[in-house]
């Protein structure tokens, strides 16, 4: 309902809207109006209000909270439940625990700020607060178990076209899923599964997307290798709500896409995004480091690698330069 009433105040910005116009554009008493606008103002919005005039946004604070993305979100089910914390462990984990008690598909947990924020590979992912996009999607797809990897390669494609759209600025995706800017990591994905034998229960997608941070907000260790949107376009700064709302939007096309005509076009647009296809790199897995040509991906997202002696190579995971 918050969110209703801030995506009121945002269209209306430039004038007043009056206590009477809310309440019966919402549906709601006078009194809870002034109750949703007070707690407005307790999460960092300022509002001008004046009597017999009524009430207007004059700020809106840099947050993804469940008020101001649903205030401006367009889909229809991915992100439609969203759960908001402004400090947690890892939205990871928190959505692990509402999938197994039942959240629906499309249940977006976002948070401001992780404490310990998951990566690939049991890494750690820095997330501090006020800067980036730390959260976590619920999935319910009818799909084999097998094929959940594909999610990850779609969520790629999503957030990469998201920041494109959002910033205006040109990502590609370097296999497995990570988001690059310039050659420099700006977002990562973890995807995660609960399942049956031969039924996916729910599919946690995780995103972490560098926004608003400055070079001396990363780490000395990760400075030669990350990025954020900001650094990338001039020291902007982003609303972090409007560029989650464009991934999800993004990602609503490209899923229910995916669940009725399968993975090849995700797979086209995936390789059309990426920086890895035509290129000689090196695969450094657990076992071996391998040189070759990246060819492609395949219906399961390996990718092959064609070796100076002609044979083609499955990767499965790796790191790669
Ligand atoms: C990677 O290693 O590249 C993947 C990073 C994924 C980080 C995101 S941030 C939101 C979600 N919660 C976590 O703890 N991890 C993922």
């Amino acid at each position: 309902m918050r969110g209703k009433l801030l995506q009121l105040l945002m269209r209306t910005s430039n004038t007043f809207v009056s206590g009477q116009e809310i309440s019966e554009n919402l549906g709601i008493s006078r009194t809870a109006v002034w109750k949703h606008i007070e707690e407005l103002r307790k999460n960092g919005y300022e509002l001008e209000a004046v009597p017999r005039k009524g009430y207007r946004l004059t700020h809106t604070p840099n947050h993804a909270t469940a008020d101001e993305i649903e205030a401006i979100l367009s889909t229809e089910n991915i992100g439609k439940n969203i759960i908001y914390k402004k400090e947690v462990t890892s939205t990871q984990a928190l959505a692990h625990d509402m999938a197994r008690n039942d959240a629906s598909e499309g249940t977006l947990v976002v948070a401001d700020y992780q404490q310990k924020g998951k990566g690939r590979l049991g890494r750690e992912w820095h997330s501090p607060p006020g800067t980036g996009l730390w959260f976590s999607l619920i999935l319910r797809p009818d799909i084999p178990p097998q094929k959940a990897p594909q999610l990850t390669l779609l969520t790629a494609v999503a957030v990469t076209e998201g920041i494109n759209k959002a910033a205006g600025i040109e990502a590609q995706i370097k296999w497995p899923n990570d988001i690059l800017i310039d050659g420099k990591k700006t977002a990562g994905i973890l995807t995660e599964m609960q399942s049956e034998p031969d039924r996916v229960q729910a599919v946690i997608v995780g995103i972490g997307i560098n926004i608003n941070q400055q070079p001396e907000h990363f780490p000395e260790l990760l400075l030669s290798k990350a990025t954020s949107l900001s650094i990338a376009k001039e020291n902007k700064i982003f609303s972090r709500a409007k560029v989650i709302a464009a991934i999800l939007e993004r990602y609503e096309d490209w899923y229910y896409q995916y669940l009725i005509d399968g993975f090849e076009q995700v797979r086209k647009r995936w390789e059309e995004l990426a920086v890895t296809i035509g290129k000689e790199i090196t695969a450094t897995t657990v076992t071996k480091t391998v040189e070759g040509l990246a060819q492609g991906i395949t219906e399961d997202g390996v990718l092959l690698l064609k070796k100076k002696d002609g044979q083609i190579e499955h990767i499965y995971s790796a790191d790669i330069h």
